[in-house]
């Protein structure tokens, strides 16, 4: 494995009863490293990113993460991979919706950072970055679609991931809603983390490093 190489797919492929999602995906990503993914609605972005994050388990091909294969170990290791390497933006934010904004992004910390306390102020912090300070203690549910969806980019920066995968994270804001919530995930690539977005906005996807441009279930050829 390169050195520089944080993540590494070879020939990825999810089937889903009759629908072939993603066909024999290749791609790798380095550190520091900001990749954009664009492509048509229903060309398996999702579903990619979603074996990427180690939510949905290939159905044929290989995934390394920081150079270990996460489907050769046991499910707690992947769960350890998953709180300690990755954070994961939703497309549809899936947040707790009877928690609370901070409790949200504090949730993945408190065990890391092993204490609410500190796990609360990790969120504090996050929150205020987002501007979301005064709606800290709304329950999720009441948030509007916007505010839920930068309380899940908080979330997934809480435990400063090696791996950022981001889908569709400024799908429902305004445009200095998008620039913060932007700013914050590109600042993972400062200290050495890669992000992965998927995005329809052609101004988010112009400032990664690198498009990778979907069609069908495959990454196309530039
Ligand atoms: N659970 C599922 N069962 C069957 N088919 C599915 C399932 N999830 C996704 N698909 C299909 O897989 C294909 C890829 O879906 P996916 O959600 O990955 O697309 P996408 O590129 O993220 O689209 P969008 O831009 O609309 O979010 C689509 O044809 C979709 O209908
Ligand atoms: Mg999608």
């Amino acid at each position: 494995m390169n050195e520089a190489e944080v993540l590494r797919a070879e020939g990825l492929t999810r089937v889903l009863g009759e629908v072939t999602a993603v066909a024999g995906v290749s791609l790798t990503i380095a550190a520091g490293e900001w990749v954009s993914l664009v492509g048509p609605s229903g060309c398996g972005k999702t579903t990619l990113l979603q074996m990427l994050g180690l939510l949905d388990r290939p159905t044929a091909g290989q995934l390394r993460l920081a150079g270990v294969d996460p489907w050769k170990g046991t499910v707690s290791a992947r769960t350890l991979l998953r709180r300690e390497r990755i954070g994961f933006v939703f497309q549809g934010n899936n947040l707790i919706e009877y928690l609370t904004a901070r409790e949200n992004v504090a949730l993945p910390a408190w065990r890391l950072l092993g204490s609410r306390g500190a796990a609360l102020a990790a969120a504090d912090g996050l929150l205020d970055r987002l501007g979301l300070s005064a709606r800290a203690d709304t329950r999720a549910a009441l948030l509007s679609m916007g505010e839920g969806q930068r309380v899940a980019s908080a979330r997934a920066l809480v435990n400063r991931p090696q791996v950022v995968l981001a889908d569709e994270p400024t799908g429902n804001l305004d445009k200095a809603s998008g620039e913060i919530v932007m700013a914050a995930l590109g600042e993972v690539c400062v200290t050495g983390s890669a992000l992965l977005v998927v995005t329809h906005d052609v101004g988010v996807a112009a400032r990664a490093n690198r498009t990778l441009t979907m069609s069908d279930g495959r990454i196309l050829d530039r």
